[in-house]
């Protein structure tokens, strides 16, 4: 059986574009995507779900009112689509160690950086760039992992090395780092990652 994913991002969404176009490619046939859920009004991940014609939700925190109210709402629109993998594609919410508890082994990120390095706190979006540089690094790259309650600290799944060149900037490396490795190890580690689940019956 298809394992039913739901994608939470916050905004852009260019790698859950990359995991539309795959799995109408044939490229994740252990998959299905079948929710996006941003907590983010207006994001533009949202268009981009309703343009692939997938359910789309908005759930923020601050509308939800408390965390607790907030991971509520999310983990009932999960359960009522019987999702059975989370893929956070640039999701910039906190969710508590009850949430990633709840769903150990079912829920993934993608980090755009080689972890150990340039993780954890604070690391995110540009900041992680900007690290990289300022610290002279050659290589830097994407990591798709298992989250648990530490943040980026979950079991590496893939990862993907890029080149730093000469001049960069935070926006060039970011940029590089998307296209030649974020688009492509995401949906390879979605189809892993579900084929995983099928092969174990879905018990971690
Ligand atoms: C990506 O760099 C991802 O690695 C990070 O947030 C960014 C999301 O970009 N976690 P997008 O919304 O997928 O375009």
């Amino acid at each position: 059986m298809k394992q039913r994913i739901a994608v939470l991002v916050s905004g852009g969404g260019t790698n859950l574009q990359a995991l539309l176009d795959r799995e109408k490619d044939g490229a994740i046939p252990s998959g299905e995507i079948v929710l996006v859920l941003s907590n983010r009004e207006g994001a533009y991940a949202l268009t981009r779900a309703a343009n692939a014609g997938k359910a789309a939700y908005t759930v923020t925190r601050k509308k939800a009112g408390s965390q607790e109210a907030f991971e509520k709402e999310i983990t009932r629109i999960l359960e009522d689509h019987q999702v059975d993998l989370i893929i956070l594609a640039g999701f910039l919410a906190i969710l508590s160690q009850d949430f990633t508890d709840r769903w150990a082994g079912r829920i993934i990120n993608i980090h755009p950086s080689l972890i150990p390095s340039f993780c954890g706190a604070g690391f995110y979006g540009l900041h992680v760039h900007e690290a990289a540089l300022a610290r002279g690094v050659k290589v830097s790259g994407a990591t798709v992992h298992y989250v648990n309650e530490i943040p980026d600290g979950g079991e590496i799944i893939l990862q993907k090395a890029v080149d730093v060149l000469p001049g960069d900037t935070p926006e060039t490396l970011q940029k590089r780092i998307m296209e030649e490795a974020e688009w492509i190890l995401l949906p390879q580690a979605a189809e892993l990652v579900c084929r995983r689940l099928q092969e174990n019956g879905g018990k971690e």
